[in-house]
This record gives C-alpha cells, structure tokens and sequence, in this order.
C-alpha cells in the first residue's frame, strides 16, 4: 500500500487516483477547484464514464479514496504524486505547461520528505527535466531528495475503466532505477506488461503512439475517399489490410475523421516539438488536415445529395466525439451543424447525454438567430419525425439499434448519411433507404432495383 497524492481531478487524474485506489493505495485526489472537490467529496462526478461512480463511491467509503483542494497538506502526507494536470492546446498548438509548473512549484515548497513525482499529463519531451529543476529551485530543505518519473496514460474514454484496470502495457520512464522500480511495483496488482525507459523515451511513446493512431485513422479515410471514387468498399479495404498483423484490424474504420481530448491535440504538440528541434514533420502535418477535410466532407456530401440544404430539417444523430462520452472535445458535430446552418439548414440534434456541453459551446461560438435554428433532443425518433435527412456523426447504441421501419417512417425523406458506416448496403437497400455512407458505394433506391 502506497501513500499517492493526484493532482488534478480532470479525466487522467479521476481515472488513475480511482484504480489506484482500486488495487489497495491511500490515494488522495486534490484539485484548486474547490467546488469541483466539494461535489467530488458529495460523491458528485464531474464527467460523465461508464462505471466511474461506482467505483468512486466504493473507495470513498472503504476509506481509500478521497479528495481534497488542500493540496499542500496532501503533498506532505504522501509518497508518490502523480501529477495530472491539464495540459491544453495553446493558440500555437503547442501544450501549455503553465499547470504543470504551477504545480512543481507547489511540489518543491512542500517537499519534507522523499517523493516520487510522477508524471502523467501528456507533456512535451524535457518536461520531465524541468519539472525537476522547478522542484529544486523551490525546496526549502536542500537535504530532501526527491526522483521524477514519467508514466503517460492511454486511457480511451468511454471504456477508461477497463483500460486503465486491464492495462496492456504501463510505460515508466525512469533516471534513477530505484524510483522506477517502486513506480513498476505499484503497477503489480494491474497484471500488466512493464516497460521501462529513460524519461525522454517514455514522453515520446505517448505523443508517438497518439500520432501514429491518428494516423491510421487519416490514412483509412484518404482511401475511403478514394475509394467512393472507384465503386470499392472501404471496410471490404480494411478488412483484407487488417489481416495483414503488421499492419492490424484496428483503427481503419473510416468516418468522419477522430476527435476528443487526445489526438487532436496531441498531433498539434508533436508538429510543434519537431518544429522547436528544426524538423520538419510533414506526415503528422498532412494526417492533421486529412481529418479537418473529413469533417467537411460529409457537410459537401449532404449539399451535392440534396441539391439545397437551405430551409431543410435535419436530424443529426449525435453529438459526442465518440459513444460512451459526454464530450465534445473537437467533436465533428462543432464543425458539421455550424456549416449546415450557414447554409441554411434547419438542425434537430439528437444526443443521449452530450446535449448540455454542446449547447454551452453553441451559446459562445454561434449568434443567437443562428441558435435558434437547432433544436435538441435525447428522443431519437422525435429527432427524425418530419426531418428531410438524418446525418449521423456518433455510433451510439442508440443509433446501431435504430428500428429502420420506424426511422423511415418518421423521416420526410428515406436519406440517411452515415458518417460513421453504422449500417450494412444490403439492409439499406432492403429497407427501402437512400443511404450514403464513408468509403462505400451509395445505395440510392432510385437508381438500384430492389
Ligand atoms: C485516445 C487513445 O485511444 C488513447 O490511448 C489516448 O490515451 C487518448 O486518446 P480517446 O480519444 O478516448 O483515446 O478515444 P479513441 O477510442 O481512441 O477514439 C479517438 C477518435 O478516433 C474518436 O473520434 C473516434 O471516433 C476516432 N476513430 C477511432 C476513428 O475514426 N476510427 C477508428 O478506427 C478509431
């Protein structure tokens, strides 16, 4: 049982404090946001994870878990600190770090005993090297020693949990052996596969493991593109590449390109760091634009299907960057519904628990007029009834279950454009739709016989 103190009770911190707990530490989670522990404290979860709750409240009353804004005093009484602060996108796209030196500061003038510092926000490469000049410069008692160790997160919201319990690999990097031992033994409970590494190696795999997944994610949706062109089947495409295990099944699925809190950002960092040591890293960069054009291209994809979107209604089937997940984080739907609307378009949006972070982003980026023009809903069929189109953009349950008979039923029109490929052609063509989707041919039932 270990002593660990997790700052910053954002997706990372919550999650990780909470396994921690979970496997038998006294973990202690502190936040500068005193509302956000007073909720926290009040068994109030502030994002919305499948299981989280639960497994919260468990280690709160097992005396385990809790949390705290008194971060100073939590510093002190702990072992190891995980540091998981936010690290946001700057303007330039590079990660600002202001959270994280604030809190090595705090670190180094708190500092009365040997710590472990770890780090597990996504930082740049050398950040763990100023997070310990930050600590030395601030230590009142120059005897106390201290080590700092990186050990980055691959958590995938939605399903981050699981991920985090039955890990596939924890990455520790590490200078002083003693300190990744002692990281690597926490781990032990986890039944995982360790990796150990040097400080530098460990925040490269993280910033290089989330470009190289976005990616693949580009790349099956340039040849989506291309394909629709030649009458091929993008997953047909998939499936036969996938097979091939150097290259693997997972993360070809073509849409409308990636979202969330990681891989946009996370790409941006990496374009930035290249460019800080003077290299020009021109695959990230063109990975990055592929996934803006994608988010366009279903928008030019409902224009050229239904001649004019101005004065239509249509019904936008989620809102979330992905299912299992209130956010919205550089979602494709706060590029598409924007666009319709410009152009004219009436939206009745529908999203199980995603509506109230989008409204509050809406409320800042658009005008009122332009507002009023999109109506919300969590009633999937209500959002279909009258509607000229539905557009899907995230593949909840809710949606793959879709009673087909009854959508057509509601619908004005039987179109429905699938930007996440939720549906087989066959069962559209049997059920009477006209349905275009990602990288596969149109079933148009005014063209190909029943
Ligand atoms: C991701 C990484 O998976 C995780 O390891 C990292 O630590 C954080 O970033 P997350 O953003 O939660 O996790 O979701 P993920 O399931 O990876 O999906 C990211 C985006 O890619 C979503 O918008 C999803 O729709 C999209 N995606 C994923 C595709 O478009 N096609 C795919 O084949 C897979």
């Amino acid at each position: 049982m270990k002593k660990i103190a997790v700052l910053g009770t954002g997706y990372v911190g919550l999650v990780s404090g909470t396994c921690f707990a979970e496997i038998g530490n006294q973990v202690i989670c502190c936040d500068i946001d005193e509302g956000k522990i007073l909720r926290l404290q009040q068994g109030e979860i502030p994002i919305y994870e499948p299981g989280l709750e639960d497994m919260v409240k468990k280690n709160q009353q097992e005396k385990r878990l809790s949390f705290t804004s008194d971060i100073p005093k939590a510093i002190q009484e702990s072992e190891i600190i995980y540091l998981a602060v936010g690290t946001p996108m700057s303007e330039s796209g590079e990660a600002d770090l202001s959270y994280v030196k604030a809190a090595a500061k705090t670190i180094g003038q708190q500092l009365n005993s040997y710590k472990i510092i770890v780090n597990k926000s996504t930082v740049p490469v050398g950040t763990g090297k100023l997070v310990k000049s930050i600590i030395k410069e601030h230590v009142q008692d120059s005897c106390v020693d201290f080590d700092v160790v990186s050990n980055p997160e691959f958590l995938r919201e939605g399903s981050a949990l699981e991920d985090c319990m039955n890990m596939e690999r924890a990455v520790i990097g590490a200078d002083n052996d003693q300190a990744g031992q002692i990281i690597a033994d926490l781990h032990e409970p986890f039944h995982t596969t360790i990796f150990r590494t040097d400080i530098e190696s460990a925040e490269m795999i993280k910033y290089a493991a989330n470009a190289f997944l976005a990616t693949k994610i580009s790349f099956i949706n340039d040849i989506a593109n291309i394909c629709e062109r030649v009458g091929a089947d993008v997953t047909h495409v998939a499936e036969g590449m996938g097979m091939d295990s150097r290259i693997g099944s997972k993360f070809l699925q073509a849409g409308i390109g990636y979202g969330g809190s990681c891989f946009p950002k996370d790409t941006q960092a990496l374009v930035h760091i290249a460019q800080e040591v003077g290299y020009d890293l021109k695959l990230v960069q063109s990975v990055i634009q592929t996934n803006e054009q994608q988010k366009y291209a279903v928008v030019h994809k409902a224009k050229e299907i239904m001649g004019d979107v101005n004065g239509k209604t249509i019904a936008v089937l989620g809102l979330a960057f992905k299912p299992n997940t209130d956010d919205i984080r550089y979602a494709p739907s706060l590029t598409v519904i924007p666009e319709l609307i410009k152009a004219g378009a009436n939206v009745k949006a529908f999203d199980p628990i995603a509506i109230p972070a989008t409204q509050q982003e809406f409320s800042m980026k658009l005008s009122q007029e332009q507002q009023q023009n999109i109506a919300y809903s969590t009633d999937l069929y209500g959002v279909l009834e009258g509607s000229d189109a539905c557009l899907i953009l995230t593949e909840w349950q809710e949606v793959l279950q879709l009673d087909l008979e009854q959508a057509k039923s509601k619908l004005k029109v039987p179109l429905i454009i699938d930007g996440r490929n939720c549906f087989s052609l066959e069962m559209m063509l049997e059920k009477g739709f006209t349905y275009h989707s990602i990288g596969r041919p149109a079933v148009d039932r005014l063209r190909i016989p029943v």
